[in-house]
């Protein structure tokens, strides 16, 4: 298709640049030598891949400023960081469905961390580069909390999970918060676009981050946050089929399932599994 179709004529005078183009045909003297089709046709192919190029080259996505965040806040009903439980992204919440008297991780999963695509693909990926079983849980664990509460998610889910899964799992689910907002191209991590949209592209993780961020490079365990990073960054596939059914076997032997059921246990988070259970107690 020619390229007359998609500029006008005057547009397509306007960006030729007649020595680039000359040039590209190698020289006067070579042009002298077309005839009038020839010429014809060389301007169309050399505007064609003019066009690709600037394709090509097309701006890169425009981020927004921290700023801008910010001026968003005050057109909202609710803020932010609150859990998706609590709020909707379209019009009015609905009934939720009653959580069994003895509610399982399966249960939570399937009432009120669905659809948990994205940690079900990051525990796929981590189940199908082999990593440690104490890894692919914390994959799979690592933003269920983001249903109760968002804002310092990391340490929030860890708390949340801590009384039930390995000491390594919850390390890593807190640290993870800290360790996205650092590239670290050995492990294979680079810093998400998806955090210049969220944050802004001039976005500087606060102190207490930066802080935490230098404990853990000195850590012993820090490749288990960074994993889940690694992780993060490739779950985000609209297409891809996830389910919990490949989890069972490392649910079954590293999340204490407690006997009363989750929040009726008396354990330390036992009233945050109670809180995501009832969303709509007024107190
Ligand atoms: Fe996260
Ligand atoms: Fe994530």
């Amino acid at each position: 298709m020619g390229v007359a179709f998609l500029l006008s004529a005057q547009e397509v005078r306007m960006e030729v640049d007649r020595r680039a183009f000359i040039a590209s045909l190698g020289g006067v003297a070579a042009v002298n030598l077309m005839d009038h089709e020839a010429k014809a046709e060389a301007l169309e192919h050399y505007m064609e891949d003019k066009l690709d190029e600037m394709v090509a080259a097309q701006q890169p996505e425009k981020f927004p400023t921290v700023a801008e965040i910010e001026a968003q806040i005050e057109t909202r009903p609710f803020r932010r960081g609150v859990g998706s439980v609590f709020t909707s992204s379209k019009g009015n919440v609905k009934i939720i469905e009653k959580m069994p008297d003895k509610p399982t991780l399966h249960d939570f999963f399937r009432l009120r961390f669905a659809p948990a695509n994205h940690v079900l693909q990051s525990a796929t990926r981590a189940l199908k580069t082999g990593m440690s079983e104490e890894i692919v849980l914390a994959c799979l664990l690592h933003d269920c909390v983001l249903s109760l509460i968002k804002p310092d998610h990391g340490w929030w889910g860890a708390q949340l999970f801590e009384p039930y899964i390995p000491e390594k799992s919850a390390f890593a689910i807190r640290y993870h918060q800290t360790l996205r907002f650092y590239a670290d191209d050995d492990a294979g991590y680079e810093y998400p676009d998806q955090y210049y949209r969220i944050f802004g592209h001039d976005y500087q993780p606060p102190q207490y981050i930066a802080d935490t961020y230098k404990m853990l490079k000195n850590h012993k365990w820090y490749m288990e946050p960074r994993l889940v990073t690694v992780n993060d960054l490739y779950a985000f596939d609209p297409n891809a089929k996830v389910s919990i059914e490949p989890f069972e076997d490392i649910i079954g032997r590293h999340f204490k399932q407690p006997k009363e059921g989750l929040g009726y246990d008396n354990s330390p988070s036992a009233h945050m599994w109670r809180t995501l259970a009832r969303p709509d107690n007024p107190l």
